[in-house]
């Protein structure tokens, strides 16, 4: 990704400081959402210790045949963990809400969107529900 950033500023469309502010944001984007997944995902693991059983003996398993290590290729084998960590994700959102502008009128059902309002969209409820809630702002 830096890669392609430093490609763009030598095609002169990026400069250093938009270079800085697109890694402040990978940075941030990328830690905070990282470790809450993670942090919930242990909690989780610590709570049903069942769970943690099976995804001791898969990553047991996986390391048995990767001689005791664990790579890049190996990890794609770990499934069973990566379900706990969609369900801990599920559960409990490390972005668990975003917001967007409908950019033009929408109406959906008896409700209409109107292009100058911002819909907050709330996926710890929307993932936990069968309701979709959301809140309108007319921000006119
Ligand atoms: C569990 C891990 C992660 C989750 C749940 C997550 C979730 C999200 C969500 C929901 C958005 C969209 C926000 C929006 O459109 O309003 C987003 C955007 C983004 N994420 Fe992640 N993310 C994760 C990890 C990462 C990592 C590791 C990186 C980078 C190293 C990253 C970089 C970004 C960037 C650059 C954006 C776009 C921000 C923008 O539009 O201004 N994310 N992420």
């Amino acid at each position: 990704m830096l890669d392609l950033l430093i490609a763009a500023s030598q095609e002169n469309s990026l400069t250093d400081l938009d270079i800085r502010e697109e890694v402040d944001t990978f940075m941030f984007e990328g830690h905070d959402t990282t470790a809450a997944g993670i942090m919930y995902t242990l909690l989780l693991l610590a709570e049903h210790r069942d769970i943690q059983e099976r995804v001791r003996i898969e990553i047991d398993n996986v390391m048995q045949e990767n001689e005791g290590k664990l790579n890049m290729s190996s990890l794609q084998n770990l499934s069973y963990l990566e379900r706990c960590i969609k369900e801990a994700l599920r559960l409990y959102p490390s972005v668990f809400f975003i917001l967007r502008n409908p950019g033009e009128d929408v109406k959906l059902r008896n409700y209409l969107f109107s292009h100058f309002f911002v819909v907050y969209i709330f996926e710890h409820v929307t993932y936990n529900t069968y309701n979709t809630t959301c809140i309108l702002l007319n921000v006119k």
